[in-house]
């Protein structure tokens, strides 16, 4: 299977229509990249990561030592997804040049084809920067991460008339600017279809719309690895559970000497 590139990606949503939609996942490792990418579209090298692999406390402290070394590890694991990389936060908002030069060295470093960057219009002159000079951008409006200490948390957005016509006019200014496809995060309904109907690109929901374009979720969070998720995820397994009881059980044939037994064991010929 060759690998899918972000021209077939963005020709998905072709007079406004898009047959099949758009299947993305978050990958951080090898491992996990391998395992997910025959059954996805995109993978997302999501800045995530942060609370994901790192225990941190929100997007803001990754760096770009962080996105480079693990979407490396998810090209060498993905032969078939587009694979996207976040731009951490303060890599990209100050300049259109700070923003190429951090973008060019996150390809550069991990062969993935794609950045994703958040905000609207006003980093719309810095999508089109990006995109006439061989990078393909990723948008993300709505309920954007990086902005927590400005909006105060991860509620929701678009209640107000007035945020979600800042919405769609956000993506409608990054469809403007050229991007291939914008992550639509945490809106209500109604505004989501009004953005997926705003714009000529595919846009991928999280905690927006089956009328997205295609979807998009954390991993972790789908195969049900923390306690505590924003409602707009699925629990599809109960991974936290069978890591728990599979180590419990390992402690207690250590501790009872039962392991290693006869078939892990070598002996003299
Ligand atoms: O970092 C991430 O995982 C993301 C997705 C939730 C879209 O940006
Ligand atoms: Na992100």
């Amino acid at each position: 299977m060759k690998r899918l590139t972000v021209p077939k990606i963005r020709a998905r949503k072709a007079d406004g229509v898009t047959q099949e939609p758009l299947v993305m996942l978050t990958a951080y490792t090898a491992r996990q990249a391998q395992l997910l990418d025959p059954h996805c579209d995109l993978l997302l090298v999501g800045d995530s990561l942060g609370q994901v692999i790192y225990g941190l406390p929100s997007t803001i402290p990754v760096t770009m030592e962080m996105m480079g070394n693990h979407a490396a590890a998810v090209v060498r694991g993905s032969y078939h997804s587009v694979v996207v990389v976040d731009m951490p936060f303060g890599s990209y908002e100050a300049s259109p040049e700070l923003a190429f030069e951090s973008a060019a060295r996150l390809l550069k470093e991990s062969g993935a084809a794609a950045v994703k960057l958040e905000g609207g219009e006003a980093m719309a002159e810095t999508v089109a920067f990006l995109v006439k000079r061989g990078i393909p951008v990723m948008g993300h409006v709505g309920l954007t991460p990086q902005a927590v200490n400005v909006l105060g948390g991860y509620g929701a957005r678009g209640r107000s008339d007035a945020e979600a016509e800042k919405i769609v006019g956000d993506a409608k200014a990054l469809d403007e600017a050229g991007a291939f496809a914008i992550v639509v995060e945490g809106v209500i309904e109604p505004i989501a279809i009004a953005v997926t109907q705003a714009v000529s690109c595919p846009t991928i929901g999280i905690g927006a719309s089956p009328k997205c374009d295609g979807q998009v979720l954390v991993t972790d969070d789908m195969l049900g690895m923390f306690e505590r998720v924003p409602r707009f995820v699925k629990k599809y397994e109960d991974v936290a559970t069978t890591i728990s009881e599979t180590a419990a059980r390992y402690a207690a044939e250590v501790r009872d000497r039962s392991f290693p037994g006869p078939d892990q064991l070598y002996q003299p010929k």
